[in-house]
């Protein structure tokens, strides 16, 4: 089915959460190990903008419709930040997006696409390198609407506030991975030097979403957190079948692998004891 970006642009806006119950938060306060997922969560949505400024750099700016829906899911996921940063702050965990901004702008991020550019340099231009980007783009949504629908069955019965809005969350998700997914259906269709390129990049340079910028440790707090154990590989499983659907990517399982590179297994673990409150 065709994306209809005019619809995308025009119903944009930002996830809702002034009518929930934040309140509840206080009465009732996450466990620590899910709000050191939501520190990490925030971050990764925060840390969009730099994300899309160094995507500007490439060929997929000229591309009218990728440079619309960049534009939107770039304040999409801020705001996803923001409202996350919201449900930390009721615990008074505080992110500040701005010295946050300020701090890897500062840094000179570079995306795990950069080596991609590096290694290919001119020959990957134009039209291949948006079918590349699309399928590196469709991968990171998927997962990250698997991580938000799996930490909100994970919390819904304790917290219902908090599952509420991360689905709100996911169901934008969904959006963008119906965007990236049908940009790279396409692209990569149309050109064989981008089903090889992006299978290459996806199998060599893939990573967790987050793990170009969080530290290792809470990498694979986050991975073990929501994707540890029988239930959380079916739903890599799942992602990884999206991904091996798009053209010339079959057979690939880069979550999969990804995640039994840092020792997150099918084997379902007993939950470690939260720490005493101090
Ligand atoms: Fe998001
Ligand atoms: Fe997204």
């Amino acid at each position: 089915m065709a994306f209809d970006i005019v619809k995308y642009t025009r119903a944009s806006d930002a996830v809702g959460w002034g009518d929930l119950d934040f309140d509840e938060f206080e009465r009732n306060p996450l466990p620590q190990h899910t709000l050191r997922s939501l520190r990490y969560m925030c971050d990764v949505e925060y840390h969009t903008v730099c994300y899309l400024r160094d995507m500007l750099t490439t060929p997929s700016h000229k591309e009218p419709e990728i440079a619309a829906f960049m534009t939107m899911w770039n304040r999409e996921e801020f705001w996803h930040g923001e409202a996350l940063a919201a449900v930390l702050e009721r615990h008074d965990i505080h992110v500040d997006y701005s010295a946050l901004k300020a701090k890897r702008l500062k840094l000179g991020f570079k995306d795990r696409l950069d080596p991609i550019k590096q290694s290919f340099g001119s020959n990957l231009i134009g039209l291949d390198f948006a079918a590349v980007h699309m399928a590196w783009g469709a991968a990171n949504e998927w997962s990250a609407n698997a991580a938000y629908h799996r930490l909100a069955a994970l919390e819904g019965s304790e917290h219902p506030v908090l599952a509420e809005l991360l689905k709100r969350i996911a169901q934008q998700e969904t959006k963008h991975v119906a965007f990236y997914a049908t940009q790279a259906r396409e692209r990569l269709a149309k050109s064989k030097k981008a089903r090889v390129i992006a299978r290459f990049a996806l199998r060599k340079f893939w990573g967790p979403v987050g793990s170009t910028i969080a530290e290792p440790d809470e990498v694979k707090h986050v991975m073990g957190h929501l994707f540890q154990g029988s239930e959380g590989r079916k739903l890599v499983r799942g992602i990884d079948t999206h991904i091996a659907r798009l053209p010339g990517l079959d057979g690939l399982m880069i979550v999969e692998n990804s995640l039994e590179a840092r020792g997150i297994t099918a084997e379902d673990l007993e939950p470690t004891p939260e720490p005493a409150a101090a």
